[in-house]
């Protein structure tokens, strides 16, 4: 069995940040993670430049890992503009980039956004003055629509979010309060809510806080490495949530991705 019986054992961490000197750094972590969980997210900021030797890098960590790994990308893994060719190396070892898209495996609905910044609450950045400002604005509305789409193709009752950018500012303090607005948007928050997904797991404040909930009372997990290494004390780094599962006929973890452009891919992947 690819699962614990009755439960996925989902496991998520965020803000790699690999660089090309990063060969075998997390290589100890991912072994840790294929031997207690049976899905494995990454929430941005694979790479600290968006470089594609930092790509194959990271491809490296990866080649042992053998249960499915889905993931988004942060703002680090666009810097260079590369980010087709980091994709592109980075699929290759078998993890799924969701930009927009959604997976099921196990029964369990992922939908995944990079997500943007503009701010909490009755501080969230409205689109008005400027055009700067309004594209600004705008970037936030279009991640929130595509996570809203992605959400609305699952079938799955169990659904869980995967973000770069918090949706909520619970899971950003601890961060300085001026850079806030930078680090999410509630925008993000409502399909969340009218969706009522199990869980959503994001990265980016990298000295926030590891959980919060949303105004629906949703958990919001912060992932980041170093807000893990923090948190975790001697455990390793990364989170794990169990779902309950779906029934499954064979125990191979059945994965089934789309897009806003129709069925991407269905395969089986056999876990190791
Ligand atoms: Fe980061
Ligand atoms: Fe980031």
């Amino acid at each position: 069995m690819t699962t614990t019986g009755d439960r996925v054992r989902i496991a998520a961490v965020s803000d790699l940040h690999c660089t090309r000197t990063s060969r075998g750094a997390f290589q100890p972590m991912f072994q840790q993670i294929v031997g207690e969980a049976d899905v494995l997210l990454l929430c941005g900021d694979l790479t600290d430049h968006g470089l594609p030797e930092e790509a194959q890098v990271l491809a490296h960590e990866l080649a042992g890992v053998k249960i499915p790994m889905l993931g988004v990308f942060g703002n680090h893994d666009y810097h260079s503009g590369h980010v087709a060719e980091v994709e592109h190396i980075l699929e290759a070892t078998g993890l799924k980039i969701l930009d927009g898209d959604d997976c099921e495996v196990h029964g369990v609905g992922f939908a995944g956004v990079k997500g943007f910044g503009g701010g909490f609450g009755r501080h969230t950045l409205e689109a008005w003055g400027e055009d700067a400002i309004k594209k600004f604005v705008y970037e936030a509305v279009e991640e929130a629509l595509k996570l809203e789409k992605a959400l609305a193709r699952l079938h799955s009752s169990r659904r869980v979010a995967v973000l770069h950018y918090a949706p909520v500012q619970a899971t950003v303090e601890g961060e300085p309060p001026a850079i806030f607005p930078f680090l999410g948007s509630s925008r993000l928050e409502e399909p969340i809510n009218r969706y009522g997904v199990s869980a959503v797991f994001h990265g980016h404040a990298h000295h926030g806080s590891p959980e919060g909930k949303t105004m629906a009372g949703i958990p919001v997990y912060n992932v980041a490495l170093s807000l893990m290494r923090q948190e975790m004390g001697d455990r390793p780094p990364f989170r794990i949530l169990e779902l309950p599962a779906e029934p499954s006929g064979n125990g191979a973890a059945h994965t089934a991705c789309s897009t806003a452009a129709g069925i991407h891919s269905g395969e089986t992947v056999t876990a190791g």
